[in-house]
Formats: structure tokens, sequence, C-alpha cells
């Protein structure tokens, strides 16, 4: 049986798995995961006693930094057990990439340190920024995808729905066709399309699916594109809400939104525990 443990970034998931046993780590002795001077604290107390199969479940958000080091103390505790990693949101990864000289590729980084240096047996994660790029296959890491799940819940209010996606990336991933997109900044997208995607959009009730919102600009050009082309509605499918100021963007734009908690945010109304317990179970 596996017992699984969350990072203080995924305790709201573990919520939903009833069927596993759920050990939350220790505070410390002013009840607080971390020190004054800013320090992580974390404690497994009888961890010997614990199943030889573990799950850690951790969230790469809200707190990228800290819960990295949250989450390589919860593997160091548990150093002689057999470990597992479910990322929910994957840290870093979108810099899975060298994209010019002098670049790290840190989500690699990541992933082989917790494989190499950890022994971490399995790495799952859910609509992983990365996956769709050749160097995740030399790891043992298994990618699922929420985009079934978004949709189901959407279908179940709006009915019929013309699903579409804003760049190259999203397209990879889900398959499904859309826009192309130029970045050029952190905050200014610009978008651009095929006069037959225009086409098919004009009166239908249009989905628009991608991984993840920072600052809103990808989805709400995106939006912009919808509304322009005679959309009748236009709402939005994401797997991880990354900034709170892109989602109250998207929020405010769109007709509905719909966002599961891989990250732990308010407006998330898609619950994935039931999807991590379906792969686990697999
Ligand atoms: C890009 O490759 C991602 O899939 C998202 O489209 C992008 O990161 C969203 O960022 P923002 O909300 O800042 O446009």
């Amino acid at each position: 049986m596996t017992t699984i443990i969350p990072t203080s970034s995924a305790e709201h998931i573990v919520k939903g798995l009833s069927d596993y046993v759920v050990i939350l780590p220790e505070e410390n002795k002013d009840g607080k995961r971390y020190f004054p001077d800013g320090e992580i604290y974390t404690r497994i107390p009888k961890i010997a006693n614990l199943s030889d199969d573990l799950l850690i479940i951790h969230s790469g958000q809200p707190n990228p930094n800290n819960g990295l080091v949250e989450l390589e103390m919860l593997l160091q505790i548990a150093d002689e057990k057999d470990k597992s990693i479910f990322f929910t949101y994957f840290p870093y990864s979108m810099q899975d990439n060298v994209f010019q000289d002098g670049e790290t590729n840190f989500a690699q980084t990541l992933v082989k340190k917790f494989t190499d240096y950890y022994g971490v047996k399995k790495i799952y994660t859910i609509d992983a920024h990365f996956w769709g790029r050749e160097w995740p296959r030399k790891y043992p890491i298994e990618n699922f995808s929420a985009v079934p799940l978004l949709k189901e819940k959407a279908e179940e209010k709006y009915g019929d729905i013309f699903y579409m996606t804003p760049d190259i990336g999203a397209q990879r991933r889900t398959g499904i066709e859309g826009t192309k997109k130029k970045r050029l900044d952190s905050y200014t997208v610009e978008i651009t399309s095929t006069e037959n995607l225009a086409e098919k959009i004009n009166g239908k009730v249009v989905g628009v699916i991608d991984d993840l919102i920072e600052t809103g600009g990808t989805m709400s050009r995106a939006y912009d594109f919808c509304k322009g082309n005679g959309a009748e509605k236009v709402i939005a499918l994401i797997t991880h809400g990354v900034l709170p100021s892109g989602i109250s963007r998207v929020k405010k734009k769109y007709d509905d939104l719909f966002l599961t908690n891989t990250i732990n945010r308010p407006e998330a109304n898609v619950d994935v525990s039931t999807l991590i317990e379906k792969i686990l179970n697999q």
C-alpha cells in the first residue's frame, strides 16, 4: 500500500484521496512550516514504520523555490524508501530548453537530480509544459492531461463547444488547432490566425484551452481574436493557475473560466484529485 505525503503546496489535493494513507508532515514548535529566519522545517515522525512505497505530492506553485527545498527535505527523510513524486504542477517547467547561449534547461536539471541523486523511481506530471520535448523521454516520467476533465465540466454546462488553442506549444500538447503567438515581452503577446479558423469560430461557443495562465496576456489576446471573429461566448479551460493577477484578468474578460486546482487558487473549480486517484489505481 502506498503512503502519500503532501508538501504544504499540495495539502488541498490530498483531501480528495480518501482511499490512501496520507501523512501530513509535522510543523515546528511554533506550529509553522518555517523558522523565523525563513528556513523551511519539516518532519515525518516514525518514518521507518511507514510502508516502503512512498508517493510525495507536490505543486510547484505558489512558492516554487521554497517548495523545492521542502520537497528535497522530504526526499532525504524518505531516503530508505521506494519514492515517487506526483507533481500537480512542475516548477520551472517553462525553462525546459536552452533557448539562448548561456541559459540552462532547469526543468531537466531538476528531473535528473530527483532520479539520479535522490533515486526517485517515477515522476508523475499533469500537463507539464515540457511534455512533447525529446529529453523527458529519457526519464521515468508519466504525464497526464487534465484537458478531458476540463472539457467534461465545460460541456456539462454549455453542451456543444468549438475548441481552439492559442499557440504552437498548446497545439503540440493537445492536438487541437489554433492561433499562432509571438511573445514580445513577459506581458505582451501578438496572435495571428488562418482565415479558416476565424470562419469556424463565428456564432459558436468557443473554448480556449491552454496549460497555464501567468499574466493572462495570451488568454486575453485569444479572447479578442474569438470575439473579433463573431464567437457567441468565449470560455477558458486552463490546467494551472500560476499567477493570481492573470487569473483575475481572464476571469473578468471571459464568459466563464474552468480552472483546475493543481495550484491552490480560490478560483479553481475543477478538482484533479479524482484524476490523480484514477492514475494511481491504474
Ligand atoms: C506558453 O508557452 C504557455 O503555454 C502559456 O501560453 C503562457 O505561458 C501563458 O502566459 P501569459 O498568461 O503570461 O500569457
